[in-house]
């Protein structure tokens, strides 16, 4: 059919991918070691059969899934791209990245039209929260605020680097990241300058979650300062991307930090 077609097939793509994510079917392909019928995925994952077989085959379609023909039947496994990407335990896995998107963007998107009628995020009606601070609802728990730091995590671990070399940022020695989160792009940073120290500024919470659970004493040359609104002088400013927040939250925080700091860091 016409291109119309396509652009709202997408929509379904991307459900596509969130089930067999949320289901563990990379995670299953991978464990299994070799091609498995929809029937055997279906016995592993305790789902039904027929809702399986078509999600792998859509999986297939998609080429997320490879396929062969045994005996009348047709086994799956993974891809590269799958096996590297989407299963769990790859080093460069967005599965973090795919669940966030799911459970948490993809409902804020279904009030796009609110969104453009209002001007305003959607959280309200999505989550039943203010939406007025975007960050309050982002970190709205520890768990959710671990959940979002695991998004950007997963983000940065596979794009973090082409972003950090991008431009050659060697003669930087003391770099801030401002909103630095998970302290992925820090440590990309780091590997990818070895000269270099980075500070990480974020709010108090997230600088102690982001310490227990995603930077290690042993990640050396990553620093942390508490708050994003004093500035240490005589130090380079690194301002990342800061989704989400056009308005307020840490986007707007930070453009006020580099305009305060602006004469003292040249
Ligand atoms: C952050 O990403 C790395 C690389 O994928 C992963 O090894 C680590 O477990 C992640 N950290 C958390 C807390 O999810
Ligand atoms: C920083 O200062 C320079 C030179 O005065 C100016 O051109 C630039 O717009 C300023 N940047 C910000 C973010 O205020």
């Amino acid at each position: 059919q016409g291109t119309e077609s396509h652009l709202y097939y997408h929509l379904l793509n991307g459900l596509t991918l969130f089930a067999a994510c949320e289901l563990g079917v990379f995670d299953f392909l991978l464990a299994s070691e070799r091609p498995m019928s929809a029937a055997q995925v279906a016995a592993g994952l305790g789902t039904d059969v027929d809702g399986m077989e078509r999600l792998l085959s859509a999986c297939a379609g998609l080429e997320l899934l490879g396929t062969q023909a045994a005996g009348g039947e047709v086994l799956y496994s993974n891809t590269d791209m799958s096996r590297m990407y989407l299963s769990r335990s790859s080093p460069r896995s967005l599965f973090h990245s795919v669940e966030y998107y799911s459970k948490t963007v993809y409902l804020c998107w279904n009030y796009l039209t609110d969104a453009v009628r209002e001007g305003k995020n959607q959280y309200e009606k999505a989550f039943g929260l203010p939406s007025e601070d975007l960050f309050e609802a982002l970190y709205r728990s520890d768990d959710e605020m671990i959940k979002f730091m695991q998004l950007m995590n997963s983000t940065w671990n596979v794009c973090g680097r082409d972003v950090m070399t991008a431009f050659d940022l060697s003669p930087f020695k003391t770099i801030y990241d401002l909103g630095g989160c998970s302290g992925a792009l820090a440590k990309q940073c780091v590997r990818a300058y070895p000269q270099s120290s980075v500070t990480i500024f974020d709010l108090p919470k997230v600088v102690s979650t982001c310490r227990e659970h995603f930077v290690s004493p042993t990640d050396e040359r990553i620093f942390f300062h508490e708050g994003i609104t004093s500035f240490p002088p005589n130090g380079n400013l690194g301002h990342h991307w800061v989704p989400y927040g056009p308005k307020g939250g840490a986007g707007a925080a930070s453009s006020a930090s580099v305009k305060r700091c602006n004469g003292t860091t040249n």
